[in-house]
Formats: structure tokens, sequence, C-alpha cells
């Protein structure tokens, strides 16, 4: 890359770990954060005009890229275009790091883009090795424990690639989102509209996947995190003995969980709690799970994920001090910043902090002093390097 990456930033509000400096600056060289100060910069820089500054977003679960890919049910797009519009998306929501959820193990419902695992994976290949890429994008294997072919498609994609996360999946009826098995009913129905004879035969044919595989399939997956030093997740856990199992395979977080009981039982184990922005920004699980603002008001809300709206993950973080007195401004940018960077293993990134990497988001609060202020990401920096 051409372009300088010295420059400084001045007369912005700048949101650290632990507190919000109300006008401050900060110089960044050799793509790193080399200095930070309260008050007026030493010398003139990009004038913030007191728009805030927070550190990159670090996102470990989004499955967008499926938006991009497979725009309608039976259309597939050019996989390299998805990709760079995708990351386009990506960093104009503020997001440096993506971690790239990509299914794994086919799923008997069509829509699934699993068997074209391979193909997505050698096109961020291609966007990575080209230098094209405006993010910085790890993968995220997720895993559908219940499917024949889980194990054969996860085995190919870590002999070619590295994995950074993976996370196990039983979206089996009846099981976690979908312990009621009407609630499977709506929400599938919703989806994919079968007879009441189709969903029956549907049903009994995961339940039989479900009995043959999960189970073996779990313990070798755990396997093969711990071979790849990939970080395992657990979904959508509904009970405490959920939390006891994720505890056993080793989780170092758990994305989702559908109930306090196992948000509770997860905390108290000392395991980081991962919760969708979508779900904050509008009050409520879209398949009538916990609620994210319960679980933030109880203390057990760790980390947010954009899961399928990109630019959630920002307006997310500015909602919780909003809704909740018990966090700050500081906190909840942890939730999307910090806390999922801590939680993968990237300890250079994620804070706004001297040393650390100059990955940078530059927000303007819209109607401020509305009902609804709403944030927009107007300039965005990965390693000093302009990407939006
Ligand atoms: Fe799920």
């Amino acid at each position: 890359m051409t372009e300088p990456t010295e420059f400084l930033i001045e007369n912005a509000s700048l949101v650290l770990p632990d507190r919000v400096i109300e006008s401050g600056w900060v110089a960044v060289a050799d793509g790193k954060i080399a200095e930070i100060g309260e008050g007026a910069a030493p010398e003139r820089g990009i004038d913030f005009h007191g728009d805030t500054l927070v550190p990159g977003l670090v996102e470990l679960h989004t499955d967008h890229l499926e938006a991009h890919f497979a725009p309608r049910p039976h259309v597939r797009w050019h996989a390299l275009s998805s990709v760079m519009a995708y990351d386009a998306q990506i960093a104009a929501a503020g997001i440096t790091t993506v971690f790239d959820s990509l299914r794994a193990g086919s799923d008997a419902d069509s829509a699934s883009i699993g068997t074209d695992l391979a193909l997505l994976a050698a096109a961020i290949e291609e966007a990575r090795a080209t230098g094209h890429l405006r993010v910085e994008h790890k993968t995220h294997l997720r895993c559908e424990i219940a499917c024949d072919d889980v194990l054969e498609h996860v085995e190919a994609y870590a002999a070619k690639y590295p994995v950074h996360m993976m996370s196990l999946m039983d979206h089996t009826p009846g099981q976690r989102q979908f312990k009621d098995l009407e609630t499977w009913r709506r929400y599938y129905m919703r989806k994919k509209p079968m007879t009441d004879a189709e969903a029956n035969s549907f049903i009994a044919n995961r339940l039989e996947l479900h009995a043959n595989n999960a189970g073996p399939n779990r313990l070798r997956l755990v396997e093969i995190a711990a071979e790849t030093g990939a970080v395992l997740a657990s979904h959508d856990d509904a009970t405490a003995a959920h939390a006891a199992e994720a505890v056993g395979n080793g989780v170092g977080l758990a994305e989702f969980p559908t109930t306090m009981e196992a948000a509770l039982a997860l905390n108290e184990a000392g395991i980081r709690v991962m919760m969708g922005g979508p779900n904050v920004v509008r009050g409520g699980s879209h398949s009538g799970n916990v609620a994210a603002e319960e679980l933030a008001r109880a203390g057990v809300l760790d980390i947010l994920s954009s899961d399928y709206v990109p630019a959630s993950l920002l307006m997310s973080a500015f909602e919780l001090p909003r809704r909740i007195p018990g966090i700050d401004l500081a906190a909840a940018i942890r939730t999307v910043t910090l806390t999922p960077a801590q939680a993968t293993g990237l300890a250079d990134r994620g804070a706004i902090e001297t040393g650390l990497r100059a990955d940078l988001v530059r927000v303007h609060v819209s109607g401020a002093a509305s009902e609804s202020p709403t944030p927009i990401v107007r300039q965005v920096w990965r390693e000093g390097r302009r990407v939006s």
C-alpha cells in the first residue's frame, strides 16, 4: 500500500476500554496507535468535529456472505464478487476483523449452501492473496453436528486453510433453539412452506440423523478444534446441562444461549456469552428465545455479534447504555471490540491503547438529542490504512 499510515486524529470523543475522553486526540504511526492525548492535539490532524472514535469492531459470527452469494433461493452469485461486496459492507459497518461464518455439513433444507463451502473458501483465499480485502478475515466453521457429511467438510477445509473458530450447532427439531416442536414448525414453515405430511417426514429424517450422528460427530469436532487450535463455541445452549456439556467440550464462548438458565450457568462456569445485535436493536429474539437485553441487565452478556445484519453490531453497542443503567458506553463498546478479541486470542487489537493496531472507526451519532439516535460510520481504518 502506498498511502501514508502516519496521521493524527483530533477533536474526537475517544472511547477507551474503561472510560470516555470527551475531547482528545490519537496519533497513528506504522499501522499502530502511537500516542493518545486529552484536550488539544500537539499539531493539526483530521478534525473529527466532536465525532466519536471507537476501536475497529471484532465480529465473530456473521453469515452475511450468504446474503451476497445466495441472493435468491436458487441463485448462486459469482463467488469472488460476493466476497468483495460482503467485505465492503462489513468494512462500512465499522468491522475491521471478521470471522466469516461458513456452514459445514449439508442441510436437508435446500436453501443451505453447505456444499458450496469449498467454493467460498477458495474465493476468500483469492481475495486475500490479491491484497484486496478491506477487513481482516478469519474463519468460523459453523458445524451442524447431526449432518452426515459435516466431518468430511471440516476435515477437507482444515487440510487446506487455517480454522480460527468452530461452533457446534444442533438444529434438530426438538433440540435447543427449537426445544419446542411447534416453534420449529412455525419457524421453518415461514422459511419454506410445506404440508403437514412433508413436515412430519422432514422431522423424522432429522431425528434419525441426530440419533446416528450427533454424538460421534461432536467428539470428533472437539478433537479437530484442539488439533487446529480453533476456538470452540457452543450454540443455542438452552439448559444448565448444555452449559455443562460446553464446559466438558472446552468451549471458549457460547453463542446465543436461548434461556436465562443456560446463560447464568455459562457465566458461572466462566464461559463468555455472545448474543445477537439484531436481538438488542429489535428488542427480542426473532425465534422467540431470551432477549439479549435481559441477559445484559443480569450482567451475563459479554459479546455482541451482528448475526444477520452487519450494521446491527455498532447500533446494538450504542443502544445498550440507553437501555441499561449499569452499562456505560465504554462497557458497551467492549462487547464488540476488546472482549471478542480476547475470546479469540487476538491480543493486538480491540482497544484504543498505545501499541495496539490502529483499527479505528469514526462514528457520528445522528439525531443525538432525539428519541432514537443512530450511530453512522463515517471513516474506517485498519492497521492505519483507510478501508472505508
Ligand atoms: Fe441456532
